[in-house]
């Protein structure tokens, strides 16, 4: 049987430093859709920003709440999601995206995301670390194959958030894929 797919929500993935929530932000108000931070929401339900969250709890405590964080937001439609760096990395989740959800790998070297992070030290505790190049460096490695996972890959490395975004509108503007099931 041949069917129409439609998207009610677009997911965002990839490294810390990819760009997540300002092209999700540009692309939700583009498509007057509204938009949603992973982050954003487990820092709102633990009353506490994420490395303190790190700081006192453990990253366990976060991977919790990360994940019913992820499956509620994914429930909403007409809604950006920009999910945490880690949250695509276990099974049952790229794989098990719910029905009309595009997901977009924002793809970037390991010098973009070692030069962006170390801009805004201390906001991310998996790398707060002396030289956290090894770091991104394994972390990309195990990683990239999950985020490898979604519908469409965009190159992010040199492209301002906004024309990501509009590059992204224009490819969803174009005809219906057809899909065979
Ligand atoms: C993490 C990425 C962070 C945040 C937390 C853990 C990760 O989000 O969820 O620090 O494991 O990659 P961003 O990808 O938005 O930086």
């Amino acid at each position: 049987m041949t069917t129409i797919t439609e998207y009610v929500r677009v997911l965002l993935v990839g490294f810390m430093g990819s760009g997540k929530s300002s092209v999700g932000r540009s692309l939700a108000r583009s498509l007057g859709w509204s938009f949603c931070d992973f982050d954003h929401e487990v820092r709102k339900r633990a009353g506490m920003s994420i490395p303190e969250l790190f700081g006192r709890h453990g990253e366990a405590v976060f991977r919790t709440m990360e994940e019913s964080v992820g499956t509620d937001l994914l429930l909403r439609r007409r809604v950006v999601l920009a999910s945490g760096g880690g949250w695509p990395c276990t099974a049952g989740r790229m794989d098990a995206l719910p029905h009309g959800t595009l997901s977009i790998w924002l793809k970037v070297r390991e010098d973009v995301v070692f030069s962006r992070v170390t801009r805004r030290k201390g906001s991310r505790p998996l790398l707060d670390v002396e030289d956290p190049r090894p770091r991104i460096q394994e972390l990309m490695r195990v990683r990239e194959p999950w985020y490898a996972m979604a519908d469409w890959v965009i190159e992010a490395n040199d492209l301002e958030p906004a024309a990501i975004a509009r590059l992204i509108q224009a490819r969803l503007r174009e005809p219906p894929m057809v899909v065979e099931t």
